[in-house]
């Protein structure tokens, strides 16, 4: 059966004290959970305090990004090894503020994707479609575009390493969230689309969170949808409460 999984992606937010008060506050709040993991992803700075502060606890860690390459002269990246050497085995791949600000198309994510896989780690790959998208009626056709281009060259025993985060662009930080029957027909959809590709199987085993504007107020009736198997949380998962909120409304 396939998991729910509830995942903070906390971007350039909290420095080291801070970051380290909200893994507590989750450590008190989340002290046991049985059907929904959970994954917490903070700034690179914070990894290794993160895993260590972690280490006891079932709460998992991801880095936001990774470079493609093993290693080499690129200033200022991380590779896999390194977050790896660390403890971190989950990597968050296609982040949209990736693709708009810093250029990530859907060949380098290929390629990212490939890197993760080979190290063992777990990708929770993020798609969407942007307003203009859904206004055209182009939203399904964009996102098999993504799906396809970044992540269907994988192999079929990959997919155990793989999560799907389908983020519209238009609910991200927006406060406008899809409506829950949005997010299911998009979810069908998606794995509909995995299905002809890879077969039901894998279909049904991967889990597809949903991402944009998820609060405590909105996040059960989202849940509650037959292919939405939990949550990528950016601004409600800065907020210890607010974010053991959304994980209990699995
Ligand atoms: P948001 O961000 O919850 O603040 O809309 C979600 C995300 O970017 O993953």
């Amino acid at each position: 059966m396939r998991k729910n999984i509830v995942a903070g992606n906390w971007k350039m937010n909290k420095d080291l004290l801070e970051t380290k008060e909200l893994l507590l506050g989750l450590k008190d709040k989340l002290s046991s959970f049985s059907n929904v993991e959970i994954i917490v992803a903070p700034t690179f700075t914070n990894l290794y305090m993160a895993t260590e502060e972690l280490k006891q606890s079932e709460i998992q860690v991801a880095a936001q990004n990774m470079h493609q390459t093993k290693s080499g002269a690129y200033t200022g990246e991380i590779s896999a090894g390194m977050l790896k050497s660390i403890g971190v085995e989950t990597v968050i791949l296609g982040h949209s503020e990736r693709r708009a600000h810093f250029g990530e198309t859907d060949e380098l994510l290929a390629s990212k994707v490939n890197t993760a896989l080979q190290n063992d780690m777990t990708v929770i790959f993020c798609f969407g479609e942007e307003l203009q998208d859904r206004k055209e009626n182009a939203h399904f056709a964009v996102v098999e575009n993504q799906l396809k281009k970044g992540l269907f060259h994988i192999d079929e025993v990959n997919w155990k390493n793989v999560i799907l985060a389908y983020e519209p662009v238009w609910a991200i930080g927006t406060g406008e969230t899809a409506s829950p029957e949005q997010a299911q027909e998009m979810h069908a959809f998606i794995r509909k689309t995995i299905a002809q590709a890879f077969g039901g199987t894998i279909a049904d085993e991967v889990s597809i969170l949903y991402g944009g504007s998820v609060k405590p107020g909105n996040a059960q009736e989202i849940f509650a949808k037959s292919d939405v198997d939990g949550g990528l949380i950016g601004g409600a998962s800065l907020d210890a409460e607010s974010f053991a909120a959304i994980a209990n409304a699995i």
